[in-house]
């Protein structure tokens, strides 16, 4: 059962579709205070377990940590951060009491989950105007059904985009590309996308391509998927802020962009130095930026990823200037140690700060609004601008489309992929823990940079990665400029990484009807063992394996140099090694098991009683058949 609170006039996020009435606040199952922060606390037993928060650090049990919700733009996704780049406001306690908490509230909220006192939660939502939703239910996946059903189906993107997709920021010319196509070809390793970051753009200006390294784009892509590749470009938050640029110079005669208190155009730095930011919660600037995509898929581009659109600041021109007085400042004194790390807060407060985001406003449908208050919801928005605009023109289902920045409400239009990871092993782990807590907040097709965006991959590191990788929606390989080159063909012998992404090939079609499936129906592809198993003490902790679909258990090695893992089985399962077309099989019990996995396999485990269809190996989905399928077991 849902019961909805409302405190003040919030503002409309679009995060839930269904109408549900009002109940009273007197009502509140939890302790509420009202005041310039609104504070919902309940206390927490032994054994209580809090699920959700989507794209966070730490466990799938979120308990004993302190989160924000604040969507930022973090590059170094370490323990002790409190925020990633979405805003997921929906948490699952599985107590005495079982309930689901959804809070729609565009600004900052912190969640402290047993952090300051382990006994206790305590959520303090930054203002006075928000709706707050009390799920009960039966069991964990039943409240997450209940709300699913509240914020709509979940996107679907088109069968392609479950392939495998390589990406670098760096590709830059049509060689680049070219290569990278040839070379999985040549090494027998199945490509579906090729992803063209910023610099495809001419002087990373939205909607443009720079004709030097492009001469004839048309020609260009439609080559490529002639060759059955896809090529999808990014597109930013941030517009340039250049004359005679005509998303500029349009944006700018009808009044679409952000403003400063005064009215002027609201001036920051990103990669194409100073923009404009589109005012998307500004309905008809909303509409306008999505048609503008037009100006690709006009040369046959199908796919997009939306990227610094939390947004992304690296500086005002206010604060940029700001800071060069504080150096003038210190400057003009004897500068001690003090006087040093002075200078260094100065400067690195620059990016991303909190007075930037309180010193500019949207016109939402005509109300002012500071951007504070609603900073959550600008990277969402941006989004639906596009996923709308694709599903009006095109039809739905016929474009990809995912975001770095999300909130509730942009799982009906889009993806979204976890940012900037590095290429460290503890950041397999983070992904799978991730995976369960966005399914959670109606986020299907999602995945990491797998590989690792940051720092150096290793042959064993990317192997050990994408054989975790095999099972996510988005199965995309993605690294920083300046990092190793980790393209599966980069290790020297390719065979280990033909055998595991044949594997995703096979398992195409069981993750595309898996994944309908739960966009229809609300359900998670990826559950955590303790809403199968609840009973189960063991299972009910267990944070390195998950479950997949109804059928089957996930647990990939994650540790370096290892040549296998503990397992636990929460019932009897059949283990099976997947690699290339081979298939190994074994019965196991329930309990604890150690279990062999080489470089070149993908375990999976198989529930009793269930099976699941492959498919044979594909270079492509363009050349996969998906009617003539075999039974795995
Ligand atoms: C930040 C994104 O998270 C990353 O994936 C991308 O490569 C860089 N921006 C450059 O566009």
């Amino acid at each position: 059962m849902i019961k909805k609170f409302r405190l003040g006039n919030p503002f409309n996020t679009e995060a839930v579709v269904s109408e549900i009435k009002l109940s009273g606040l007197k009502s509140f199952p939890l302790t509420l205070s009202e005041g310039e922060k609104t504070v919902i606390k309940f206390s927490l037993d032994n054994d209580d377990m809090i699920f959700g928060l989507g794209e966070t650090v730490r466990g799938i049990n979120k308990r004993g940590w302190i989160y924000e919700s604040w969507c930022s733009d973090e590059t170094n996704h370490t323990e002790d951060k409190r925020s990633l780049y979405g805003a997921h406001n929906f948490i699952v306690v599985n107590g005495g009491e079982k309930f689901g908490l959804f809070v729609d509230f565009p600004s900052k909220i912190e969640w402290d989950l047993g952090y300051r006192n382990p006994d206790e939660a305590v959520i303090e939502i930054y203002g006075k105007d928000a709706d707050i939703y009390y799920i009960s239910g039966e069991s964990e996946i039943d409240i997450v059904k209940q709300f699913r059903k509240i914020i709509g189906k979940s996107y679907i993107p088109p069968l392609w985009a479950f392939g495998y997709q390589q990406s670098c920021w760096g590709y830059a010319k049509q060689e680049d590309f070219v290569n990278v196509r040839e070379n999985h070809k040549k090494n027998n390793l199945p490509l579906d996308c090729i992803y063209m970051d910023i610099d495809y753009m001419e002087r990373f200006k939205d909607f443009t391509v720079n004709k030097e390294l492009f001469p004839d784009f048309k020609a260009f892509v439609d080559e490529m998927k002639e060759n059955n590749i896809h090529l999808i470009p990014i597109i930013d938050a941030g517009v340039k802020k250049e004359k005679g640029y005509f998303v500029y110079e349009e944006g700018h005669e009808k009044g679409y962009f952000c403003t400063d208190k005064d009215g002027n155009e609201f001036e920051c730095g990103v990669w194409p130095g100073i923009v404009g930011l589109p005012d998307f919660l500004n309905k008809d600037a909303r509409r306008w930026f999505g048609s503008k995509y037009k100006a690709l898929t006009d040369m046959g581009i199908d796919g997009f990823w939306n990227d610094m659109n939390e947004p992304a600041i690296f500086y005002s021109v206010n604060g940029l200037e700001k800071a060069f007085k504080k150096l003038d400042e210190i400057k003009s004194k004897e500068v001690d140690i003090w006087g040093f790390f002075e200078s260094k807060n100065a400067v690195l407060g620059v990016q991303n700060s909190m007075e930037d985001y309180s010193s500019f406003y949207h016109n939402a449908d005509g109300k002012k609004i500071c951007h504070k208050d609603v900073h959550n919801i600008y990277g969402a928005f941006m989004t639906k601008a596009a996923g709308e605009y694709f599903e009006e023109e095109f039809g739905k289902e016929q474009k990809l489309i995912f975001s770095r920045a999300s909130y509730i409400g942009a799982h009906r239009t889009s993806g979204i992929w976890f940012g900037d990871n590095f290429s460290w092993w503890e950041h397999i782990l983070l992904n799978l823990k991730m995976l369960p807590s966005v399914n959670m907040c109606g986020f299907l097709y999602c995945g990491a940079d797998l590989g690792g965006f940051n720092n150096h991959a290793t042959r064993d590191l990317l192997l050990r990665w994408l054989a975790l990788g095999v099972f996510t929606p988005l199965m995309r390989n993605h690294r920083a400029l300046g990092t190793r080159a980790q393209e599966a063909y980069q290790f020297g012998d390719c065979k280990d990484f033909a055998d595991v992404l044949a594997v995703r090939y096979r398992l195409i079609p069981y993750i595309y009807s898996t994944f309908r499936r739960c966009s229809e129906n609300g359900d998670m592809m990826f559950k955590p063992l303790a809403f199968e198993y609840p009973e189960d003490k063991v299972a009910r902790e267990v944070e390195d394996q998950l479950m997949l679909g109804e059928e089957c258990m996930i647990a990939p090695v994650y540790e370096q140099n290892k040549s296998g893992r503990n397992v636990y089985l929460p019932e009897d399962m059949t283990f099976v090694k997947l690699s290339g077309e081979n298939v190994t099989k074994k019965e196991m019990k329930k309990g604890l098991h150690y279990v062999e996995i080489s470089l070149n396999e993908v375990p999976l485990f198989i529930k009793n009683g269930k099976n699941i269809k492959l498919s044979k190996p594909a270079l492509n989905t363009a050349k996969l058949d998906t009617e003539n399928l075999e039974n795995l077991l």
